[in-house]
Parts: C-alpha cells; sequence; structure tokens
C-alpha cells in the first residue's frame, strides 16, 4: 500500500466545555462527511471561560484522556479557552495528534492588513493565545481583543432578541462603531450563532471570521497533507455524543447549536485511569 492509500477508520474526537464545540463539530462534520466523530461535552463544569488556567489544564486533560480511550485519531480541542491556556499541555501529554481552534483562527485572519478585534471568553483574552498567534502569520496586523462573557449565557439561553443582543454588543463592541476594524474574529464556541446580529450591529462593514469554521479547514488540511489518515470509506461513518451532565438540556438545545437535532447521547463521568 503506498502512503496515499493508507487509511484510519477510528473517529476523530472533539471535546468541548459543554453544548458550544458542537458549533466546531457542526462545521466538521459538513467538511469531512466520511468521518467518524466522537463528541465530549464537559456539561457538568461548564463555564470553563472564566476559570483559572490551573483549573481549565485539568479538566482538559481529563477530557482529552476519554477521548483517547474512545480510541480516536485526533483530538480536537474545540474550546478555545482550552486552546487559549492547555493545548501545549495535552500536546505534550497525548501521544496521539491534538489540535485546537486558535492556530486555525489565527491562519484564518491572515490575509488581513489593518486592525482585527478579537473577542472571546474572560480567559481566552488575558492569556494573550490570539495575539501571539495572529502575530506570528501576520505581524504588523494591529490586534485588539475584548472578553465578551454575556454572550455564553445568551447562546446557552437561545436569547436572540435583537433588543437585548444589541444593548449587550454595544457594551463590548460599541467601541468599534465609529472606526470599524476589517474583521471580528469570533474566538468562542457560542459565538457564530450570533453570526447574524454581528454582522447587523456592523451594517455588514466588518467581516466576520468564525474559529469553529477555521478549525474544520484545519483537520480537513491535516488530512489532506497525511498528518492524520483519512477513513477507508468502507466503514459507514458515526457520530456519538457523550456529556458529563445529565442528558436532558444537552438534547434539547443541540439543534441551535449543531443545526440539526441530535436523538441520543450517553452521560459518563471522567476519571482519570492512565498515569502520564
Ligand atoms: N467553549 C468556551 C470557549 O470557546 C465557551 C464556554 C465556556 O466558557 O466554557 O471558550
Amino acid at each position: 500500500m503506498n502512503k496515499s492509500d493508507a487509511t484510519d477508520d477510528r473517529p476523530i474526537g472533539i471535546f468541548d466545555s459543554g453544548i458550544g464545540g458542537l458549533t466546531v463539530m457542526s462545521e466538521l462534520a459538513k467538511q469531512l462527511p466520511d468521518e467518524s466523530i466522537v463528541y465530549l461535552g464537559d456539561t457538568a463544569r461548564v463555564p470553563y471561560g472564566d476559570k483559572s488556567p490551573e483549573t481549565i489544564i485539568r479538566y482538559a486533560v481529563e477530557d482529552a484522556d476519554f477521548l483517547k480511550k474512545c480510541n480516536v485519531k485526533l483530538i480536537v480541542a474545540a474550546c478555545n479557552t482550552v486552546s487559549a491556556v492547555a493545548l501545549d499541555i495535552l500536546k505534550e501529554r497525548f501521544s496521539i495528534p491534538v489540535c485546537g481552534v486558535i492556530e486555525a483562527g489565527a491562519a484564518a485572519a491572515s490575509g488581513l492588513q489593518k486592525k482585527l478585534a478579537v473577542i472571546g471568553t474572560k480567559t481566552t483574552v488575558s492569556s494573550g493565545a490570539y495575539t501571539r498567534e495572529i502575530q506570528k502569520v501576520s505581524p504588523s496586523l494591529e490586534v485588539e481583543c475584548t472578553a465578551c462573557p454575556l454572550l455564553v449565557p445568551l447562546a446557552e439561553e437561545g436569547i436572540v432578541s435583537w433588543k437585548i443582543l444589541q444593548g449587550v454588543l454595544d457594551i463590548y463592541l460599541g467601541k468599534y462603531l465609529e472606526n470599524p476594524p476589517e474583521a471580528l474574529l469570533l474566538g468562542c464556541t457560542h459565538y457564530p450563532l450570533f453570526t447574524k446580529e454581528f454582522d447587523k450591529f456592523f451594517s455588514g462593514r466588518v467581516k466576520i471570521i468564525s474559529s469553529a469554521a477555521a478549525a474544520a479547514d484545519f483537520v480537513e488540511n491535516l488530512i489532506e497533507n497525511g498528518s492524520v489518515l483519512p477513513n477507508s470509506g468502507r466503514v459507514p461513518p458515526e457520530h456519538s455524543f457523550y456529556v458529563t451532565d445529565t442528558t436532558e438540556k444537552f438534547l434539547s438545545s443541540a439543534c441551535r447549536f449543531f443545526g440539526d437535532s441530535i436523538t441520543q447521547a450517553e452521560q459518563v463521568s471522567l476519571t482519570i485511569t492512565e498515569q502520564f
């Protein structure tokens, strides 16, 4: 078998602090319809976005360890907060390939010339990870990051009322209305739910870049360049969903994040069984 014929029918594993990573999984499933995907949402401990790096690292190791036990061929940290503070540690500790969403988001912003606004959770923003990654690929681009913590609960509650969102966006992004940035990078799993609202807020004058879509491009590229082998196509692809809290809330809200309903998920508890 030559290198280009090599295949791997193991699933891709993807995890998030909760339900938000379904925005990344949805993009992945669209771009890689032949791949099986295992999703883990740590719904019992969400949100991660206002927790300390130490706690997030511990949670992320437990999440990735669960996926490793599911025999995945790649671990995708869909959570921007995890990608911001725990990615290097995950890469060090796990022998399977691990990728996050920040490198992907930074790559998607690489053609920009002037000013990029990045929004994310408090921990993502205070980590400085987006600025560091973007400056690697676009050293002269001006990058400003803003934490928008209220947007996560609004997305989880399914609140899309323009009256409420306009007020909230005004708090965080009103500073840009007079002199808008070239693009707005959505550095949080939940923000793609408000893509239309961001566009409306800036009257279509600002390019919206989603780290979820960028992450799917990044994974597709890993498969295309042979870093991760593709499914053989002989085994029908499956999507499996695991959560750490009860499944009801996850199943009832999943459609908003995934774009399709999810009918089955399993509740699991995360325990580290392996010594690193
Ligand atoms: N998944 C998180 C992120 O993308 C948002 C939700 C949370 O705070 O856990 O940063």
